[in-house]
């Protein structure tokens, strides 16, 4: 296959633009905001990369066209694919099968045949657009088998994969029917990486496993039958991150401030504000987090409207069926605990079903005294990262769920298990009642981590692992 010019290349489902038509069918695009863009946008530029992903509409066909010096070359996915590779295999299957089995997953043979047939043609374009001997990094559960396939198409390239969501323990991964053809799609990259060293380890667990090739710490031979000559692949781990300087001057600026004034009003001044920021997925414990809520305020230990929660939960993957059982569920629970605890004008819950730009982001968590971060399996969670980067002012404490990989690197947060509803009741009331000495002690630490490890780190320390040959950060 011959070369294409980029010397860096991006593979993700998501493009880093969204993509509107105007009434000629011109092509429009705004920056989409997002970590990943953030940290690699820099990166990219230099090298002027390119970046392969869904156009994010339906049959939706696209040249490369180039925005803000990032090279956007848009794969296009019929309808049909969206509901067999996007919603189902990604988001039916591997999503709940790579968090615990929360829902039960669901294997269907046409929705693998679609993944793999997607997966090929995400290969493709990568092959296509990457320059000889040039790297290609590829992200997310949705895309594991493009390592393999691009290293076919194109042996002379480095391929990179990170994995953004854990990786199960053998036990469960096993389950899945095309378990040995997803290890081997991965196998396809030089460097592999994960959140947490629990998850490389499940990782190479499972290659021990599952395939007979030879493993040594973290490091797998990839012998003569699969490629020539033999090649060493490694797992590594690298806790992401976010933009941590801009949250922390967004937060720091004059109208965020004063929003953030302005937000404790429009609730009437409640003496306690606690705050949850999730997309509504079942893997947040957003059901878990309102119903220790919910028994506080029955306890009499928390009384609304002086104690107030708001609960945000963006938009999420509307058309797979878990995920709208769960609203139904989440917004039962709400309407319940307002029915029984809120005033007229005051509820004690204050739920929303949006998204919000980063500057309301920023506002709310510094108008909120508790963060909750309750999930019951998440991969690393940038809300809990972000209320800290928010933080200058080193008010506020974080409840953090032991299930995320976050928790890995923010001890000084109060750790729960959200199983536990006594546990997390009592942390609870245990951060709405911290002294402020301790606060900020908890939050200077916490800071000081990430500050140091923000998103460009991140990129940066996989970026030299995967060309020098290291596989830690
Ligand atoms: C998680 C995944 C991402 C995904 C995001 C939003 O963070 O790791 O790969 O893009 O959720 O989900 P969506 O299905 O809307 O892309």
């Amino acid at each position: 296959m011959p070369a294409g010019e980029h010397s860096i290349v991006v593979v993700a489902n998501r493009l880093p633009v969204d993509i509107t038509l105007d009434a000629d069918g011109a092509v429009d695009w705004s920056r989409s905001p997002g970590g990943l863009v953030t940290a690699l946008a820099p990166v990219m530029r230099q090298h002027e990369g390119a970046w392969v992903g869904w156009a994010g509409s339906p049959d939706l066909s696209l040249d490369p066209f180039e925005a803000d010096g990032i090279r956007v070359w848009p794969v296009t996915l019929s309808e049909q694919e969206i509901a067999d590779y996007y919603e189902g295999f990604s988001n039916g299957t591997l999503w709940p099968l790579y968090h615990d089995v929360i829902v039960p997953p669901e294997y269907h043979r046409k929705w693998w045949n679609a993944y793999v047939a997607v997966n090929r043609r995400f290969a493709a374009a990568a092959a296509e657009a990457v320059a000889e001997g040039g790297t290609v990094w590829v992200h997310d559960y949705q895309l594991q088998l493009v390592p393999s396939v691009l290293r076919m198409l194109r042996p002379d390239v480095r391929i990179g994969f990170f994995n953004h969501i854990p990786f199960p323990p053998v036990e469960i991964f096993s389950q899945l029917p095309w378990r040995r053809q997803v290890v081997e799609g991965l196998l396809g990259a030089d460097l592999i990486g994960f959140q947490r060293s629990s998850d490389a380890s499940n990782f190479m667990r499972a290659v021990r496993r599952l395939t007979p090739l030879t493993t040594k710490g973290r490091a797998v031979t990839v012998g003569a039958r699969w490629s020539r000559p033999e090649r060493r692949v490694r797992a590594g781990v690298f806790p992401i991150s976010i933009d941590t300087a801009a949250f922390d001057e967004l937060a720091q600026s004059e109208p965020v401030q004063q929003r953030a004034v302005e937000i404790r009003q429009e609730l009437g001044s409640p003496d306690v504000l606690l705050l949850g920021v999730d997309r509504l997925d079942y893997t947040k414990g957003i059901r878990h987090r309102l119903k220790a809520f919910g028994e506080l305020l029955a306890d009499g230990r928390a009384h609304p409207p002086e104690t107030t929660l708001v609960q945000i939960a963006s938009p999420s993957r509307e058309r797979v069926d878990q995920y709208r059982q769960l609203r139904d569920e989440i917004e039962v629970t709400v309407g319940r605990i307002n029915g029984d605890y809120g005033v007229l004008g005051k509820p004690a819950v204050h739920y929303m079903h949006h998204s919000y730009p980063a500057e309301e982001m920023a506002a709310l968590y510094l108008a909120a005294d508790v963060m909750l971060v309750t999930s019951l399996r998440d991969g690393m969670n940038l809300v809990a990262k972000e209320y800290i980067a928010a933080r200058r002012d080193l008010g506020g404490v974080l409840v953090l769920s032991e299930f995320t990989g976050a928790a890995d690197e923010l001890g000084q947060a109060l750790l729960i298990n959200p199983h536990d509803i006594d546990g997390t009741k009592t942390a609870i009331m245990r951060a709405i009642g911290m002294e402020p000495r301790e606060r900020r002690r908890r939050m200077r630490a916490l800071r000081r981590r990430v500050v140091e490890h923000d998103v460009q780190r991140w990129a940066e320390d996989f970026l030299s692992a995967l060309s020098t040959g290291r596989s830690e950060a």
